[in-house]
């Protein structure tokens, strides 16, 4: 190999620590109903959900379904341990970030807790989640400085970067779950900061709508409504994912989450619309929705969205099926992120036998779609995603009964034929700052 090519690739290795690599699909599992062991098709296991202890420690309680799954499983296959997850854990969390002490105190803990039980690496995930474990309260406790959560995250680099050089182990690994949200994102985390000490960003591209809200939403719409104003432009992946990047992150560092669950709401008024006066009734696993269809709920494609609902009687359900979540693994592909993450995997169809669909439907849609696909290193210059593509008959299209305005959901094709150009500005002039780099190294090795 000539000498510029190896140096033009080091070069290219400190731009872009992440792309050029496999996808990852990062399955996240709630801990009480133990992990099924043909999860094959995903590359990182997220097991949920270690706690903080009033001693600033981290502790976890796992069962055997962990020990035998970790018997049995791939070697390439790594599982991380997640903490946080719940109000409590965030609270513990804040107090654990308040001092110097009880953050040095539980860095540590943390590589003893991941070496001794086997994980490959840690999760922060902070944000609350109405999805996993007992429901939220309404205001739950968020983390309260993002400066402090910056250095825990730097600390965690650092003592596992140590840890790793001491012992000659494999280095243990550091991801943490940010907000979907672009207001939280802003004034929640050092975005930059973290991007740096962590290996990726998960970002919860779901939740945007639940028992806060007291409207009927779609939780996890990959674009914004027609028509949507205000902070409700913001309240879709496509915002989050768009808004993250235009603040100079590299896209491969990020990975969008993908729900396996609905959000049921019923309605409380005559109005019978998204948007309308509703009560969240909580979140439906994937298996569970398959049965919906089995039984007489109306399917509904929202073409803005570009996410189905299921609608009965004063009941509406926004969730994903096959069909929306084949658009946002298409549009992690095309936006050049690292991978997709799942939330949770215990809700894909596990044996196959629910959903007709075959086994793990959901995994095995995002391994079918990236198999031989490597994230991209290259600038945003490809054509736009086409969104026209055709429903695998996956379920049926039905015209709803309800008194929705037609142009509200058949309404124009938004969003995804957007150029991306503009918010990919920083970073292209970053990548032409290190290809004058490379030309002036070639120059000077030309001179030697
Ligand atoms: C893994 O994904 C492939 C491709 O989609 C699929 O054919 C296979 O059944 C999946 N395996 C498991 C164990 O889910
Ligand atoms: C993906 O890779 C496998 C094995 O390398 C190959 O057999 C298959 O044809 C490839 N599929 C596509 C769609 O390129
Ligand atoms: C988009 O996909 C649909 C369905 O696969 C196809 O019929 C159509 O020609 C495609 N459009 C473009 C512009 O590629
Ligand atoms: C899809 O539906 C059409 C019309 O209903 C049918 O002709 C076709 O065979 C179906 N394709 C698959 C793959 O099921």
């Amino acid at each position: 190999m000539n000498l510029e090519l190896i140096i033009f690739s080091i070069l290219l290795s400190f731009i872009n620590a992440d792309c050029g690599g496999e996808f990852k699909i990062v399955c996240y599992f709630s801990s009480w109903t133990g992990i099924h062991p043909e999860a094959k098709n995903c590359t990182h296991i997220v097991y949920t959900f270690a706690r903080i202890e009033d001693d600033n420690t981290l502790t976890g309680v796992w069962n055997n379904p962990l020990k035998e799954f970790k018997a049995n499983k791939d070697p390439d296959l790594k599982v991380f341990l997640a903490v946080g997850g719940q109000d409590y854990a965030i609270r513990r969390a804040n107090e654990m970030m308040s001092k110097d002490e009880f953050r040095q105190k539980f860095v540590i803990s943390t590589t003893k807790l991941l070496r001794t039980h086997e994980f490959d690496g840690i999760d922060l995930n902070f944000e609350p989640s109405e999805a996993l474990g007992p429901p939220s309260t309404p205001n739950p406790q968020l983390i309260e400085d993002k400066k402090r959560f910056s250095v825990l995250c730097k600390d965690l680099q650092e003592e596992y970067a140590e840890e790793a050089g001491r012992t000659g182990r494999t280095r243990l690994l550091l991801t943490i779950t940010i907000s979907g949200i672009k207001k939280q994102l802003e004034s929640r985390f050092e975005l930059d900061e973290l991007a740096k000490c962590a290996d990726w960003l998960n970002v919860q591209t779901y939740d945007y709508r639940g028992s806060r809200d007291k409207i009927a939403e779609h939780h996890s719409a990959l674009m914004p409504a027609a028509g949507a104003t205000d902070d409700d432009k913001d309240l879709n992946q496509d915002s989050a994912i768009k808004y993250i990047i235009s603040t100079g992150i590299e896209p491969s560092k990020l990975l969008l989450g993908l729900p396996t669950f609905g959000k049921k709401f019923r309605l409380t008024s005559d109005l019978h619309d998204l948007g309308s006066p509703a009560t969240s009734v909580g979140s439906v696993p994937y298996t569970e929705l398959c049965r919906n269809t089995m039984s007489g709920w109306q399917r509904v494609f929202l073409d803005d969205r570009k996410v189905p609902i299921m609608i009965k009687g004063d009941e509406v359900i926004g969730y994903d099926d096959l069909q929306s979540m084949e658009l946002k693994i298409n549009y992690a592909k095309e936006q050049r992120l690292g991978g997709i993450v799942i939330y949770p995997v215990n809700y894909d169809d596990s044996a196959g036998q629910l959903c007709n669909q075959g086994k793990f439907p959901i995994v095995s849609l995002v391994k079918e779609l990236t198999s031989n696909y490597t994230v991209s290193c290259l600038p945003l210059t490809t054509p736009p995603l086409n969104t026209t593509t055709a429903p695998k008959n996956r379920t049926k299209n039905i015209t709803p009964k309800w008194k929705i305005p037609r142009t509200e959901y058949l309404g124009t094709n938004l969003g995804l034929n957007r150029p991306h150009r503009r918010v990919y500005n920083s970073v292209s002039v970053v990548r032409s700052i290190y290809i004058i780099q490379y030309l002036l190294f070639s120059f000077l090795f030309l001179l030697v």
